[in-house]
């Protein structure tokens, strides 16, 4: 069951407004809003990314687009997805809905019309040692403000069995671990993997789901990619100005290698920007990792414990 990308993620929460307040100061665009619920987008050309509709905090459902019509009908035969619905959302188009073995909801949607991309800033130039290539012109200046966003990239889930969920996201979406993580000294037993989108030798991020073992199945965060580590950098000043509450980053992962910043929003879901993400194609073997030898932080080595704590 072919995927083309990552498209959407939907929650429920009770202060919506707030909720929805966070999203824009953290570069979301809002596309609809009412009362009980609103729509955003990035300014990346997507008609939207991200919704959630008045109601106890939780995580609703993640959304991959597919490539055709018969990709949601072949959901339907082979793995048991809700029949076609029309979507109600921006940019219209098809979608089913498929409940993976933990209870999550994963939609396919096809045919959904993007919006127009936002204007970017220029992009920057940078003098280095051994690379100078600004010269007699300062580096453009950018208002501080929220990050210029261009899609939602990847999402990390909190899964009560590893093995099973892994097994899942492989067999029905074909998707591919890229690295994984095992106990300390026991390379049998995964409890960590990063999973791209299988598209052959087009070149893919190094991961759109990231899987932990965990004793509950939630969303760990959410993740968009911002313009560059300068828009990352003005977003964290600009949301620390808007007392919006810093979860970890600004750092490096070693796996996937993009760089980080990472926000709790009002419903402690963590809202993640990064930049500079390693691509892969078929021609990557799986890399399987000690996770006690592992640093999750190229800059910092160790994330602070609220990282992984509710
Ligand atoms: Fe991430």
């Amino acid at each position: 069951m072919p995927i083309r990308s990552l498209h959407h993620v939907s929650f429920t929460a009770p202060d919506i407004e707030k909720t929805r307040q966070f999203a824009e100061d953290f570069g979301l665009l809002t596309v609809e809003k009412s009362d009980d619920h609103f729509v955003m987008q990035t300014g990346g050309g997507d008609a939207w990314c991200y919704k959630a509709e008045r109601g106890e905090r939780g995580f609703s459902a993640l959304g991959f687009l597919v490539d055709s019509k018969s990709d949601l009908e072949e959901a339907i035969e082979k793995h048991g997805a809700s029949e076609i619905r029309e979507l109600d959302t921006p940019g219209g188009g098809l979608g089913v809905t498929l409940t993976n073995p933990e209870g999550l909801k994963v939609d396919l949607v096809y045919g959904i019309e993007g919006d127009t991309p936002q204007e970017v800033h220029p992009e920057l130039r940078l003098n280095t040692p051994a690379l100078r290539t600004r010269f007699a012109e300062p580096q453009s200046t950018r208002p501080l403000g929220p990050a210029n966003l261009y899609r939602l990239g990847h999402l990390g889930l909190y899964v009560k069995d590893y093995k099973t969920s892994a097994e899942w996201f492989e067999k029905t979406l074909g998707m591919i671990v890229s690295d994984s993580m095992h106990v300390p000294h026991n390379p049998e037993q995964t409890v960590v993997a990063f999973l791209r989108i299988d598209r052959g030798e087009e070149w893919v991020d190094h991961h759109s789901v990231f899987l932990a073992q965990s004793d509950k199945t939630d969303l760990h965060h959410i993740s968009f990619e911002a313009q560059d580590f300068e828009a990352q950098a003005r977003a964290h000043r600009w949301l620390l100005s808007r007392e919006w509450e810093p979860n970890w980053g600004i750092g490096r992962h070693p796996l996937g290698c993009h760089v980080f910043d990472v926000w709790f929003d009002p419903d402690r879901y963590r809202f993640e920007t990064f930049t500079d993400t390693d691509l892969l194609n078929s021609g990557h073997k799986t890399g399987h990792h000690d996770i006690s030898t592992h640093e999750m932080d190229a800059w910092s080595s160790k994330p602070p414990e609220s990282y992984f704590a509710d």
